[in-house]
C-alpha cells in the first residue's frame, strides 16, 4: 500500500513501489514543517507545482544532494536543468509513464514566476499532478482557484485528492468543497491553510461542507507528520 505523509502547508512525502517522492517540499522556513530537508537522504522524485517560495522551498537543495528527478512544467524544468538538476519537463495535460507509474500534469489557475537576481521572470505555468503508484492515484492540485477542469478528474477515479482550503491565494473551503464534488475522490485531504495569517482556515468546516456536497468522499484532516495509507 502506498503512503502519503503530510509535511505541512502543501508539502507531502509519497512512497510506493519504486517511488520515494516529495511534493512541493517547502520545509526550511515553513512554520508547520514536520520534517527537515536534511531528513530526506533517499528521494528519487520531486513534484514541483510552481516556483513560489512556499512550494519550491528546498527543492533545489534536496535534488542536488539526492540526485532526485524534478517533475515540473517545461519552462521551470529548463531553469532547474540549467543548475545541473535532473528534470522531467512535462506540460499541462501531458501524461507519461515512469518506472514507478504514470504522471500527469493538470491545469492550475495560478502564477509561476522564477526569481533570478531578485527579479521575477516567466517560469511557465503553475500545475497540479496526478501521480500513479501501485495502481493508486493521488491528485495534488498545487495552488489554484476552483476550475471546471477539475470536473474532468472525476473520470480519473482519484484515490486521494490534496486540495488547498486557505483562500486568499487559492480556493477557500467553500470552493474546495465544490472541487471535491467535481472530482469525487475516495479521500480528500485539505492543505495550504494556517501556515500564514492570510490563509487561516478551519479544516472541520471544509470537511462538513465537502461531506454535504459529496457524501461518498472521506475527508481526512492530516496533522503535519501524519501518514495516510491509501
Ligand atoms: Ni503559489
Ligand atoms: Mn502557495
Amino acid at each position: 500500500m502506498p503512503k502519503l505523509r503530510y509535511l505541512g502547508h502543501s508539502a507531502f512525502y509519497i512512497e510506493g513501489t519504486g517511488l520515494k517522492g516529495l511534493i512541493d517540499p517547502f520545509l526550511t522556513g515553513n512554520p508547520l514543517a514536520a520534517a527537515k530537508a536534511a531528513d530526506f537522504t533517499d528521494v528519487n522524485a520531486i513534484f514541483l507545482t510552481h516556483c513560489h517560495g512556499d512550494h519550491l522551498g528546498d527543492t533545489i537543495e534536496i535534488a542536488k544532494r539526492t540526485g532526485a528527478t524534478v517533475f515540473s512544467c517545461n519552462e521551470t524544468a529548463g531553469w532547474l536543468a540549467s543548475q545541473g538538476i535532473k528534470v522531467e519537463g512535462m506540460h499541462i495535460g501531458g501524461r507519461a509513464r515512469f518506472e514507478f507509474g504514470r504522471v500527469k500534469l493538470t491545469p492550475a489557475w495560478h502564477g509561476d514566476p522564477i526569481i533570478e537576481d531578485g527579479k521575477p521572470r516567466y517560469g511557465g505555468v503553475a500545475c497540479g499532478f496526478v501521480i500513479e503508484v501501485d495502481g493508486r492515484k493521488v491528485y495534488h492540485s498545487g495552488d489554484t482557484g476552483l476550475t471546471m477542469e477539475m470536473k474532468l478528474l472525476e473520470a480519473e477515479k482519484i484515490d486521494v485528492a490534496c486540495l488547498p482550503i486557505g483562500g486568499y491565494f487559492t480556493m477557500d473551503y467553500e470552493d474546495a468543497a465544490r472541487a471535491v464534488e467535481f472530482i469525487r475522490p475516495l479521500k480528500a485531504v485539505p492543505m495550504h491553510y494556517d501556515t500564514f495569517p492570510p490563509i487561516k482556515a478551519d479544516p472541520k468546516v471544509f470537511a462538513m461542507q465537502a461531506h454535504e456536497n459529496a457524501p461518498g468522499t472521506e475527508i481526512v484532516i492530516m496533522k503535519p507528520g501524519e501518514t495516510l495509507e491509501f
